[in-house]
């Protein structure tokens, strides 16, 4: 079962410290967000296992991760300083701003009216001055996509390491979108994170590997606990494709307010390494640099067996690290009633996700050796390396138990009475802990000597 709504999702984000309005002491800067303790962890979580499928676990991608602040050129000519806009309108009636696309039979979101001025389009990146001096030339961009910090760089890594094609290479890391109306929480912000991938591949293999890469990344997603039914395909219309692409294709998900996009997978074709190449050589004749092939870093790449140079088309996989974070909440939270007629609140994310591994909960905080034991066995875990571990003192098992299931920990530990050989009926459970499956609530007692292998096998899931 998924959450009911937007609202289940940002009050337990709130409640429990996994996602903040940004700067909410002063009234909230709209369309941005401040990950709290738990939400830092679950994105985190969501961003290794990305790294780890597709940096180490192949020998074909490499990792970068390159600066936010963009040279205004790699901005001009990979076409985005011309064309990476959004048609804006006007309510005349109430003076909302709103974007042309999003709005319902032309009409104002707020007031209804559809006196609304004609369209007019509003760039989206944002600029920042640098340097000392604040005039109209001395800007940068805040980059609105990682991958131009790639193809920027394409030389370099070919110079610094051998790859034939087909190579990828992948980025974590922030974009900022002046987005005209930031809406549905985390899903669309102004400042969010990326996980992309550019695959370089032979020109006329091109569609071959996008249908690849298409099938990978929607694979992925189910093995992150995204279900089937909830994700879709959709091809973009050519008319609503991206300056660079030839062919896009989305990955929806069934988020609160309906299916939208959470990963797109485009054929960029050649178009930015080819127009990065072409523009460094207007840029050294017009700077009067002596002009010839060599001085130009050409973003291609020397096939030895032809001896030929090809400039590689690009399959692009780009998802959003914050929708992910939000369809895996909506996924994950869960309603159970209970036999005692108790509604319980569940956040069911794969272990390898959770931010909380494992809560360790001692059974009578004023026993001083239960205390020991259990603070003893956190610091025991936590050196497994298995992820977070939490010592829970609250002194309300009960009340323990709902918090981890809220935020979703898969094991909760209790160190008791028998743990520590004080009960005689049952000294055969000596250094034994019960633990506590969040999903089926079952309890068993696990000998401390074999924890280590029983939590490392169930938490790898
Ligand atoms: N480099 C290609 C690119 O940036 P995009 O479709 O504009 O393509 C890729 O963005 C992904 O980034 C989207 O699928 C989405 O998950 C995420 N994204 C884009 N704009 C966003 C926003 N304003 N807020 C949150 N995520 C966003």
């Amino acid at each position: 079962m998924t959450a009911k709504s937007l609202e289940d999702i940002v009050a337990l984000c709130k409640r429990r410290g996994f996602i903040f309005q940004n700067a909410e002491i002063y009234g909230g800067l709209q369309g941005v967000y401040d990950y709290g303790p738990l939400g830092v962890e679950l994105k985190n979580n969501l961003k290794a296992a990305w790294w780890r499928s597709n940096v180490y676990e192949r020998d074909d991608i490499l990792g970068l991760d390159t600066a936010i602040l963009g040279h205004r050129k790699l901005f001009f000519y990979s076409g985005h300083e011309d064309t990476f806009s959004d048609l804006m309108v006007d309510c005349r009636a109430c003076k909302h701003r709103w974007r042309e696309d999003q709005l319902q039979d032309g009409k104002c979101e707020h007031c209804g009216s559809k006196d609304l001025t004609p369209p007019r389009a509003f760039n989206m990146m944002f600029k920042a001055n640098i340097g000392p001096i604040e005039d109209a030339e001395h800007f940068v961009y805040l980059r609105p996509e990682t991958a131009q910090g790639i193809f920027s760089n394409f030389k370099n890594i070919l110079d610094s390491s051998s790859q034939k094609l087909p190579f990828g290479v992948a980025q974590i890391g922030k974009a900022f979108r002046n987005e005209i109306t930031p809406r549905n929480f985390i899903f669309r912000v102004r400042e969010f994170e990326q996980m992309e991938l550019e695959y370089f591949v032979k020109p006329g293999e091109d569609e071959k590997w996008h249908s690849t890469w298409v099938e990978l990344r929607f694979n992925w997603w189910k093995m992150q606990g995204l279900s089937e039914k909830n994700l879709k395909l959709f091809e973009q219309p050519q008319k609503e494709l991206a300056h660079y692409a030839k062919k896009t294709v989305d990955i929806l998900y069934r988020f609160p307010h309906g299916f939208e996009e959470l990963e797109g997978i485009a054929n960029r074709t050649d178009y930015d390494l080819g127009s990065h190449t072409r523009a460094q050589a207007e840029f050294n004749l017009s700077s009067k640099v002596k002009s010839n092939a060599d001085s130009i870093s050409k973003l291609a790449i020397l096939d030895l067996e032809t001896n030929k140079w090809w400039v590689p088309y690009v399959i692009e996989p780009s998802a959003g690290v914050d929708r992910g974070v939000l369809a895996l909440l909506n996924e994950a939270y869960t309603e159970e009633k209970l036999a005692d007629g108790k509604t319980r609140i569940v956040l069911k994310l794969k272990p390898a996700l959770a931010p909380i591994k494992v809560a360790v909960i001692p059974l009578a905080r004023n026993n001083e050796q239960i205390v020991g034991k259990a603070q003893q066995l956190r610091k025991m875990i936590q050196a497994w390396g298995l992820g977070r571990v939490s010592y829970e003192d609250t002194g309300n098992i009960g009340k323990s138990y709902r918090r981890h299931d809220e935020i979703g920990t898969p094991f909760c530990l209790t160190v008791d009475f028998e743990t520590i050989g004080e009960d005689p009926q049952k000294t055969a459970h000596r250094d034994t802990v019960t633990v506590r499956d969040r999903d089926t609530l079952k309890q068993e007692r696990i000998a401390l000597s074999q924890l280590e292998t029983y939590l490392r096998e169930k938490l790898q899931k």
